[in-house]
């Protein structure tokens, strides 16, 4: 089957919903696209629920590069978005586009930062540069130190017409979708009505021509997901359950049974 492209995502707005998931490496990568979504995203988020940081601040370029790279080796079928991390695309327009370039020759398909209209400068060159951009308005995760925490977004009329224009001036400047996360329905309702390009959401209703989900929030991996989370199974339980039961058979002396090892000559 053909590659999921950027365009194609694009036209599923209004026909068919846009089913996005996040992944850091080649085994769950290929599980998750044998499973059918259409985005694989290598989110920052691989910093929290990979790496054990508290935030996504400390991701660096070198661990997206690893996680990315990772990824791309499953081959999928589906759309490949690599997040930029925090300060690969802030401190001016060139860096923005060797960094997003690096994670484009590491394997991504198209890069996403976080951010609204005054990020436009950044997304115009990369696009000019030929590299596809997701842009990630309502919370923004990089940002929560300066917003005051991983609050709800939209609930005033300031912050509702603020990520409305923010909308705008990322499909002006040329991203071919956009995250909203944590924001009021109705308001990324308004925002997905309004846009020519699909609006994949997170903790941010059903109006939205797409949903997106941490991988580990879905599998029931998270110790403490986030309210807007759904767990699909609990493999926290699972993989409790089997690695015990495997200590257990160590300290048993019941594996490695006869099939799992051999001998040098016949005893
Ligand atoms: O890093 C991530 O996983 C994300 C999604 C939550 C959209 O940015
Ligand atoms: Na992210």
């Amino acid at each position: 089957s053909t590659r999921i492209t950027v365009r194609d995502i694009v036209k599923m707005k209004g026909r068919e919903k846009i089913a996005m998931v996040t992944a850091y490496d080649y085994a769950m990568a290929k599980l998750v696209d044998q499973a059918g979504v259409d985005v694989i995203l290598v989110g920052d988020s691989v910093g929290m629920v990979v790496h054990g940081f508290d935030t996504t601040i400390p991701v660096s370029m070198d661990m997206m590069l690893i996680h990315v790279a990772s990824v791309s080796r499953a081959r999928p079928r589906a759309l490949v978005v690599a997040d930029m991390p925090f300060l690969s695309y802030e401190t001016s327009v060139e860096e923005a586009v060797r960094n997003a370039g690096l994670l484009m020759k590491a394997g991504a398909d198209a890069v996403k930062l976080e951010g609204g209209g005054e990020m436009s400068d950044v997304v115009r060159a990369l696009v000019r540069a030929g590299i596809p951009v997701m842009g990630h308005i309502g919370l923004t995760p990089q940002r929560s130190f300066l917003i005051g925490g991983y609050r709800r977004r939209g609930l005033s009329e300031k912050e509702r017409d603020r990520i409305l224009e923010d909308a705008r001036e990322l499909e002006r400047a040329g991203v071919f979708s956009i995250v909203i996360e944590y924001t009021a329905a109705d308001v990324a309702g308004e925002v997905t009505r309004e846009l020519n390009v699909p609006t994949i959401c997170i903790g941010s209703g059903p109006f939205c021509d797409g949903q997106v989900l941490v991988l580990h929030d879905l599998l029931g991996l998270t110790e403490h997901p986030p309210p807007f989370a759904k767990a699909y199974a609990d493999l926290r339980s699972m993989i409790i359950k089997a690695v015990g039961e495997y200590a257990k058979e160590v300290k048993a002396g019941v594996f490695p049974e006869e099939k799992h090892y051999f001998y040098s000559k016949k005893t």
